[in-house]
């Protein structure tokens, strides 16, 4: 008993002796550094669409756009409090431009997403071209490019974003700067880049200039046409119902370098089987009704809502009525670093 004291105390000494040189023992936290499986503090959660809205109404009248530079309520993982984000790696905003309002141009090396929540006639302009978004659209602002957010209609439009700000963080690759001018001088046409990459070709001196897809626009519209479709003509996958991700036009890869974005239907009475993934994944409900069961819990979803399954952790969805999920994920950063897995369950 002695002996086993005294090599406890002989150890903690050698110990106390290395740390004032900054070493420490491996084995000491080994098996919490190395997990056989992944170990997420990142928790399942729904953040519900009214109590959002309500919040983001209330900030409306607390702070303008331009003294916010951005309004946004950050959807914080309860695992992750004071960290800024929604999963391990990525962020979640929730963004309010009232009618009139201009977010002034900036730009990051963190990549967005956008995805429309509410309202339709805000633009967001980036690199001289500017979309006007509608809901369910999802929109691109690539890494170091200037981008301004505008709000010409009368309604407040609402909008996710979605950032790769701690992976960026993790790298310690972060700058911003900001524009010269609030309202960057826009010098493109109304939809030329639609019409140059929105229809699987593209004009025939395109060089790309970075990895994220030319295409920073992609309409509700065409994407909820294309799931309608596959429903009439085929079975749904039996955990993921039918599933599309967002590609650039160009190479075929991810629409973003770091962050998989994905839109899917889950037929009205869908029961999905068990699955998991490495990807803790944002999902966004855009229409119906359903339940995503995880971890003991059921998270009842329903328009607007946005949910989050952390990485490893076996889920379900179910749907009452037609049901459209929009998600978003750190799968590409993963695949790139052959650490991605998937199992049906
Ligand atoms: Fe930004």
């Amino acid at each position: 008993m002695q002996a086993v004291q005294d090599q406890k105390e002989l150890r903690q000494s050698f110990y106390d002796k290395i740390d004032s040189s900054n070493v420490t023992p491996l084995w000491e936290v080994l098996h919490s550094v190395i997990t056989r499986e992944p170990n997420t503090p990142c928790l399942p959660y729904l953040w519900k669409w009214a109590d959002v809205q309500g919040w983001l109404e209330e900030a409306g009248g607390l702070i303008t756009a331009q003294e916010a530079e951005r309004r946004v309520l950050v959807l914080e993982n309860p695992g992750l409090r004071g960290r800024t984000r929604v999963t391990h790696s990525l962020y979640a905003g929730m963004q309010l431009i009232l009618p009139g309002e201009v977010a002034p141009a900036h730009r990051h090396t963190q990549s967005a997403l956008r995805f429309i929540m509410q309202g339709s006639g805000a633009y967001t302009a980036v690199n001289g071209e500017k979309v006007t978004m509608s809901v369910g659209d999802f929109v691109i602002t690539p890494s170091w490019t200037f981008h301004d957010h505008g709000n010409p209609s009368s309604e407040p439009m609402i909008w996710l974003d979605g950032l790769d700000v701690p992976i960026v963080e993790l790298l310690d690759a972060q700058f911003m700067e900001g524009g010269s001018q609030a309202s960057q001088e826009i010098t493109s046409g109304a939809n030329v880049n639609f019409a140059e990459f929105g229809h699987t070709m593209k004009p025939v001196s395109y060089q790309p200039r970075s990895q994220t897809s030319p295409l920073f626009w992609y309409p509700y519209e065409r994407t909820r046409e294309a799931l309608e479709t596959l429903k009439q003509h085929g079975e749904p996958h039996s955990c993921w119902g039918y599933k599309l991700q967002y590609t650039n036009p160009v190479t075929g890869g991810w629409a973003m370098p770091s962050i998989g974005t994905f839109m899917q239907l889950l037929p009205a009475g869908f029961k999905g089987g068990g699955y998991r993934s490495t990807d803790s994944t944002v999902y966004a409900v855009v229409e119906g009704t359903g339940r995503c069961i995880i971890g003991g819990q059921t998270l009842a979803f329903g328009p607007k809502d946005v949910f989050v399954c952390p990485s490893w952790m076996p889920y379900q969805l179910e749907a009452d009525s037609d049901a459209v999920l929009f998600s978003y994920s750190d799968r590409p950063v993963q695949q790139a670093l052959d650490l991605w897995r998937e199992a049906i369950i």
